[in-house]
């Protein structure tokens, strides 16, 4: 459903982000995302950003800039407050179950991947619960959420065990060198509470290890959020959509985004592979996908692809808009 969003308030968070906060007339959950339509350079994209904080008619978002990131580096260098922006609603399942009992919980993050997750251990923190939070980024710089965090340790300082990976800079009493590495995952996890769930939300290879880490615990759920994907191997390509000049594709470049940037307008939402809404016909030719869960088996079976997780493996694939 289309959706308009006031921008109340802009403020940095670090020095690499910002959180934006929307007026936002639906109910809105920590943990969901909304999807804006952000024009750069007379095309517009779609990027979805998870629900850092949830209020009565406000929600906040956590942008933070990223190389080559055109969208979420325009947001926070444009926005200001009392602009309007459209895009979708407030959509997406990674949530916090109710449990009136007492959990130990295990948020693993990464990134921009850390906003959801900061709302999450915020609400899991107002009960009686206790979490270990693994936070993994390249440098201080990059961390988001600092703040919050530090508020939430100040507050709750028995039931929260906050570490940090970092992969580059001076470490502090609570970081370490990174990457998180599946040894010391299971040191962490073994050294702690028994889990009853975990919540993992960015980069694809950190999730990735975190999930098969974990497998073998006896948790209740592992709940994941997906919104970098993975390019895997892909190779350069000419995309052939009948009616349209051929379109080049890099090696490691997305479907959906080659053909944006050659100014062929396409719909999107969530751009994870969840949402089937980018989805194209492929008539020739060979991609991989890195998740295809925005597709049913029969779709998949009569050849669509979501092309916002999908990578050229041919040097020519040939789509069609239907
Ligand atoms: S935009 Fe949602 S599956 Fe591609």
């Amino acid at each position: 459903m289309r959706q308009s969003y006031r921008v109340e308030r802009v403020a940095p968070d670090g020095s690499r982000a910002a959180v934006i906060t929307l007026r936002c007339a639906l109910p809105a959950l920590v943990g969901q995302f909304v999807t804006l339509d952000v024009t750069v350079e007379s095309i517009t994209l779609r990027r979805s950003y998870s629900i850092t904080s949830a209020r009565p008619s406000e929600i906040d978002i956590i942008v933070k800039r990223v190389e080559g990131g055109r969208a979420s580096n325009w947001l926070v260098e444009h926005t200001r407050p009392g602009d309007l922006l459209h895009g979708e609603a407030p959509a997406g399942f990674f949530v916090l179950p109710a449990i009136p009992t007492e959990t130990h919980r295990l948020f693993i993050g990464g990134g921009s991947g850390l906003s959801p997750l900061i709302g999450l251990l915020e609400q899991h923190l107002e009960g009686p619960g206790s979490a270990t939070l693994i936070a993994c980024d390249r440098d201080e710089r990059q961390a988001i959420g600092r703040a919050r965090l530090d508020a939430l340790l100040a507050r709750s300082p028995h039931r929260l065990r906050w570490l940090r990976f970092i992969d580059d800079g001076p470490l502090d009493a609570r970081s370490e060198r990174g990457p998180l590495t599946a040894t010391r995952l299971r040191d962490i996890v073994s050294a702690g509470r028994p889990l009853h769930s975990a919540f993992l939300c960015g980069p694809d290879g950190l999730q990735n290890m975190a999930a098969a880490t974990i497998a073998d615990e006896p948790l209740v759920e592992v709940r994941q959020e997906r919104f970098v994907v993975d390019a895997r191997e892909s190779v350069p390509c000419v995309i052939e959509i009948a009616g349209h000049p051929a379109i080049t594709a890099r090696a490691g470049q997305s479907v959906i985004d080659a053909l944006e940037k050659s100014g062929f307008a396409t719909e999107s939402s969530c751009r994870a592979g969840q949402c089937g809404s980018c989805r194209l016909r492929l008539r020739d030719g060979i991609v991989t996908h890195s998740t295809d869960e925005g597709l049913t088996p029969k779709q998949l079976a009569e050849g669509w692809i979501l092309p916002c997780v999908a990578y050229a493996r041919s040097e020519r694939i040939s789509l069609s808009v239907e």
